[in-house]
């Protein structure tokens, strides 16, 4: 059971704490009048958050998919402080460092195929604007800058800096800067669930369009990205992998690049340690930030194909103009290098076993509610859609769920669950335990039942 318990004088306390960030502080993705609804968090340790005004809060979305083995987890604070101690940043353009090199190599290691040249930057987004901006340029490179246009799926969310933007504008966020955007030609994403009678057939639909848009205008393209197996942003939307491997195949026919955005689904989130691994397919770019610190730090990275890298590095050497101020800081790294030691242990995968295994036994539980509907499970990730009048990002469900979950209630326990519109999920730290995973389980069957009553 969660600690509920809030004392009059911390209630105060943390009243001035969102007075004081109202008056100046601009939150990400909220509406500028939600600042009442903030929640101001004091400190974090495995998968509960501490509350300023001393409440607990279960952490069942691992802090926006960041966080992997547990907040404050004592092993990668302690490499961040050693790291600290000794260079916290230098120059990367001419000059290099241990724990970059380090992080390379064992990043080199565990991809599969020959994605070998790690490129460093800041965030998910500037990964994918990475990534593009290579493809782009490789065609340029090896003399057919013909090839210019970029393929996407339709729901695709890659990030919110302009090319990132474009590729995933369909996930409808974008709206307001439309006009600025790269074009870029969207494909079918075919999104599946328990039970889902019609998915061959739907499959087959979306597999048809792709290739008549290949017909005519394969030679044109230079590049697809796409989430593998998992949509986040737009709904814990979730293919199967023979889906993925059915578009990869053509791709491949016409030898259009093919990027992988894992900024989500990297380092077990959908069972294996890729999404790439779970299809069974090498990408020619992976994108790569959230997890990668083990949730401590920003740090997005870029891996390359030989074949990518070969282009920029061949006779006439073609510079890469792309870099950021901390680009592979060392404190990132540092953090990167433990976390990524952490993901290697036997134990990490047993957690994801269980994690999966309590998502199983959670979905039926949650089954018996007519409300709940398209329900879904990849590796360590489990959604479900509320049944609404009103579906999608902006339905009136998912603020009703926000209040119930983040919020002191009488009957369901606080956990952070943010709901994706009427869209419900869970991605655990994999540090949490099965009664915590109960808890969250149990909040979001107590939920639904709510719905149910209010009239
Ligand atoms: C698949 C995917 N790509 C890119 C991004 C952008 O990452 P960031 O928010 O770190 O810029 C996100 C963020 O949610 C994501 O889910």
């Amino acid at each position: 059971m969660i600690e509920k318990s809030v004392s009059p004088l911390r209630e105060e306390l943390h009243q001035q704490l969102i007075g004081r960030d109202r008056r100046h502080v601009w939150h990400p993705f909220s509406a500028a009048t939600s600042g009442s609804d903030l929640i101001a968090i004091e400190s974090a340790r495995g998968a509960v958050l501490q509350t300023a005004d001393g409440r607990e809060l279960l952490d069942c979305i691992s802090s926006w998919w960041v966080n992997l083995f547990g907040h404050a987890h004592p092993r990668i604070a302690a490499a961040v402080a050693e790291q600290a101690s000794r260079l916290e940043q230098v120059i990367f353009a001419g000059f290099t460092h241990e724990p970059a090199i380090q992080l390379a190599e064992s990043l080199a290691g565990l991809l599969p195929g020959d994605l070998n040249r790690v490129f460093f930057s800041d965030d998910g987004s500037t990964s994918v604007e990475v990534a593009l901006k290579m493809a782009a340029q490789y065609w340029q490179n090896i003399g057919k800058p013909e090839r210019r246009r970029v393929m996407a799926f339709e729901g695709g969310y890659h990030g919110d800096t302009l090319g990132a933007m474009s590729a995933g504008a369909s996930s409808g966020f974008f709206e307001a800067w439309r006009r600025w955007m790269i074009e870029v030609d969207v494909m079918p994403f075919v999104d599946t669930w328990q039970d889902d009678a019609k998915i061959q057939a739907r499959e087959a639909e979306a597999l048809a369009t792709l290739d008549r848009f290949l017909e005519q205008h394969a030679d044109e393209v230079a590049v697809m990205i796409m989430e593998p197996l998992v949509q986040g942003a737009s709904g814990m939307r979730m293919c199967r992998p023979q889906f993925v491997v059915g578009v990869i195949e053509r791709l491949r026919r016409h030898d259009i690049l093919i990027v992988f955005d894992e900024v989500m689904t990297g380092f077990g989130r959908t069972g294996e340690n890729f999404a790439c691994d779970v299809v069974g397919v090498q990408p020619d770019l992976i994108c790569l930030s959230k997890g990668v610190t083990g949730g401590f730090l920003p740090l997005g990275v870029t891996v390359a194909s030989d074949r990518i890298y070969d282009s920029f590095a061949g006779a006439g050497q073609t510079m890469f103009c792309h870099g950021h101020s901390y680009t592979a800081n060392p404190l990132g790294c540092a953090a990167a290098n433990a976390s990524l030691q952490l993901l290697q242990l036997p134990e990490t995968r047993k957690s994801w076993q269980r994690i999966e295994a309590a998502h199983r036994d959670g979905l039926k539980q949650v089954s018996r509610h007519q409300l709940a509907t398209r329900l879904r499970q990849q590796g360590t990730i489990a959604a479900l859609n509320v049944r609404v009048d009103d579906p999608g990002y902006r339905s009136q469900i998912g603020q009703q769920l926000k209040q119930w979950f983040w919020h002191p209630h009488d009957s369901i326990d606080d956990v952070l669950i943010r709901p994706l519109g009427n869209v419900v999920y869970l991605m655990p730290p994999y540090c949490m335990n099965d009664e915590q995973l109960e808890t969250a389980w149990t909040s979001i069957d107590r939920a639904l039942e709510l719905i149910m009553e209010t009239p």
